[in-house]
């Protein structure tokens, strides 16, 4: 049956993989792990998206094998994966093995939250957060922190030492080789949001005088070496994709780039680095990136690296994700945009986030031109 939403069922290939749509499952960190370790649930959870069409899922965020990579709110609890210890890579298995038997193809999303890690959480609660200049970059009135979040963020740290950059960066390493053994098909490293690698990015947080900091070609140094260092880890075949993002939860208004000059200097040197595709985070997918032409942040993301890329944010749905939880928020069909700009080749893939929490066949939905589950916040709570 061929419908108006068929651009984006036609296959991308990206190195070995040939993903069967442009439809990708954004990464949602979850919480239904507990000790870290994914069980049954997670692994029905994700199949039931490769079933019904999605092209590819980038699981949930994923804690990194470094003490400092993960906490929580609640101190003692940990309910997001690890990539690392036998239980929690036999429980990743099982998800990658469900998973590919819908045909489906997933990567998992190699996390360090850094800056915005509350201390004295997580599975190593005494491990001292990493910061690269000690600072959490928190703008008062321009956040999306919790307040008792952010008293315990605010309090300045050491900044990180060589030697514990060193260490993370082995940490995704040795993160990003779990992931291979296992049988993932990819690699997709979070370097958005405020977490660590965005915050090596954002001279708010960076005020670093060594290589790690300085110019956007410095401050993209950290996380190049990231990406080098997972490449050695996974081989030459297997598609590495780095999300980044102009907004942070610290400050929804930062931007790292204010014109496509900007954006080429940070991305030039992960390109060189190895990232094959490029996840370009916004809250409204067809937002412009920049004054002066209606070209969205994935598409000149793509335009000056040369690499495919992925457009994200409000798919399906009448809000963004910070405003969307208020209950005017509908399900929509807002398709076109991207039809249009996927077929003019302006970026690659979309991925969608809450409309695939809310309905698990929204991506067959989306080709057969059939009504969308209304929205509704109560699939958050739960994994179905
Ligand atoms: C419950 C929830 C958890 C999320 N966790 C992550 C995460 O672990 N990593 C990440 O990069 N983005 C995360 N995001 C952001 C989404 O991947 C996505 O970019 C955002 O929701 C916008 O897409 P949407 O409008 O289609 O929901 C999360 C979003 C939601 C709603």
């Amino acid at each position: 049956m061929t419908s108006a939403a068929e651009p984006l069922f036609q296959p991308l290939r990206l190195l070995r993989l040939t993903l069967r749509s442009r439809i990708v499952m954004s990464p949602m960190t979850r919480q239904f792990s507990p000790g870290g370790v994914p069980g049954q649930n997670v692994a029905d959870y994700y199949r039931r998206r490769a079933e019904a069409g999605v092209g590819l899922i980038v699981a949930e965020g994923t804690g990194i094998d470094h003490p400092s990579a993960i906490g929580s709110d609640a101190p003692g609890e940990n309910n997001i994966p690890v990539l690392h210890g036998e239980a929690a890579l036999a429980g990743w298995k099982k998800v990658v093995d469900d998973v590919h038997a819908a045909g489906g193809i997933i990567f998992p999303q190699l996390w360090h939250m850094g800056v915005l890690r509350v201390p004295g959480t997580g599975p190593s609660p005494d491990a001292p957060s990493s910061r690269p200049s000690g600072l959490c970059g928190v703008r008062v009135g321009a956040h999306s922190l919790r307040p008792g979040v952010v008293e315990r963020l605010l309090p300045p740290t050491e900044p990180m030492t060589d030697s514990e950059i060193a260490d993370v960066i082995a940490g995704y390493a040795r993160s990003a080789a779990n992931a291979r053994a296992v049988g993932f098909d990819g690699i997709a490293i979070h370097g958005a949001h405020g977490y660590l690698i965005d915050t090596f990015f954002w001279e708010e947080t960076n005020k670093r005088t060594d290589r790690w900091g300085g110019d956007r070609v410095g401050r993209a140094r950290f996380g190049a070496e990231v990406v080098k260092a997972v490449r050695a880890a996974v081989g030459p075949d297997m598609p590495i994709m780095l999300r980044y993002s102009q907004w942070k939860q610290q400050d929804y208004s930062a931007r790292l780039a204010r014109t496509p000059e900007e954006l080429e200097m940070l991305l030039g040197p992960l390109v060189d680095a190895g990232v094959d595709v490029f996840d370009a985070s916004t809250r409204l997918f067809w937002k412009p990136a920049f004054e002066g032409s209606d070209m969205t942040l994935a598409g000149w993301t793509k335009k000056v690296s040369g690499k495919p890329s992925v457009a994200v944010g409000g798919v399906g749905l009448s809000k963004d994700l910070q405003t969307g939880f208020a209950g005017d928020m509908v399900s929509v069909n807002n398709l076109d945009q991207a039809i249009t700009r996927i077929e003019r080749g302006e970026f690659d893939l979309l991925a969608v986030g809450r409309s695939l929490l809310v309905d698990p066949e929204w991506a067959l939905k989306a080709r057969e031109g059939k009504p969308f589950k209304p929205f509704s916040v109560e699939p958050f709570s739960y994994l179905h």
